[in-house]
């Protein structure tokens, strides 16, 4: 009796930013979301209040493979359309996303609300942010690179140079 209630089929669930670049942040709930699920897709998504990325689709992908080998649940994919599509053809039921302050709530709120609207079958999961991480976000990080500044405490060491260079380079364009 046990051994059929134990049979459940896969818990999928997806990651979705823009990862323009991924910073420790994205990666610590990347990280916690792959011990809560049995496959997390790091889902490269088309945001339209971005007007546009620094880095390229491939850029964003192959920074996300470059520092996800450990966890051999995780895979990357990316979407143009809705997350609520990708959820549906995926078979995900959940959505995982990180908070870090009450600045984040409302549009996050509005966010799962509408995508639950959307497709009823998955739920949105926020997890806290550590508290090192609070602060962190992409567009913190591309203006310290911008500026020649230290991004080590914020991008794991494999993408850091990639950053460095690009960002830099571009601002010593446009002085
Ligand atoms: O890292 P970001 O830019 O804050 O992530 C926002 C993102 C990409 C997750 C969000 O814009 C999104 O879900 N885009 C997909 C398009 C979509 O489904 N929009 C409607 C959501 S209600």
């Amino acid at each position: 009796m046990l051994r059929g209630a134990l049979i459940q089929t896969m818990r999928i669930a997806v990651c979705p930013g823009s990862f323009d670049p991924i910073t420790y942040g994205h990666l610590d709930i990347i990280d916690r979301a792959s011990k809560l699920f049995d496959k997390v897709i790091v889902l490269v998504s088309y945001n339209p209040g971005k007007s546009s990325a620094s880095f390229s689709l491939t850029e964003r992908m192959e920074m996300i493979y470059a520092v996800i080998g450990h966890l051999n649940n995780v895979v990357v994919d990316c979407n143009d359309g809705l997350l609520a599509d990708y959820l549906k053809r995926t078979g995900a039921c959940a959505i995982v996303k990180g908070l870090r302050a009450v600045s984040d709530f409302e549009y996050e709120f509005q966010m799962a609300l509408a995508n639950k609207k959307l497709y009823a079958d998955a739920e949105t999961v926020f997890l806290t942010t550590s508290t090192e991480n609070m602060y962190l976000s992409s567009s913190v990080v591309k203006e310290i690179a911008s500026l020649g500044g230290d991004i080590s405490d914020f991008v794991p060491e494999q993408i850091r140079e990639q950053i460095g260079r690009r960002l830099f380079s571009a601002k010593t364009e446009r002085m």
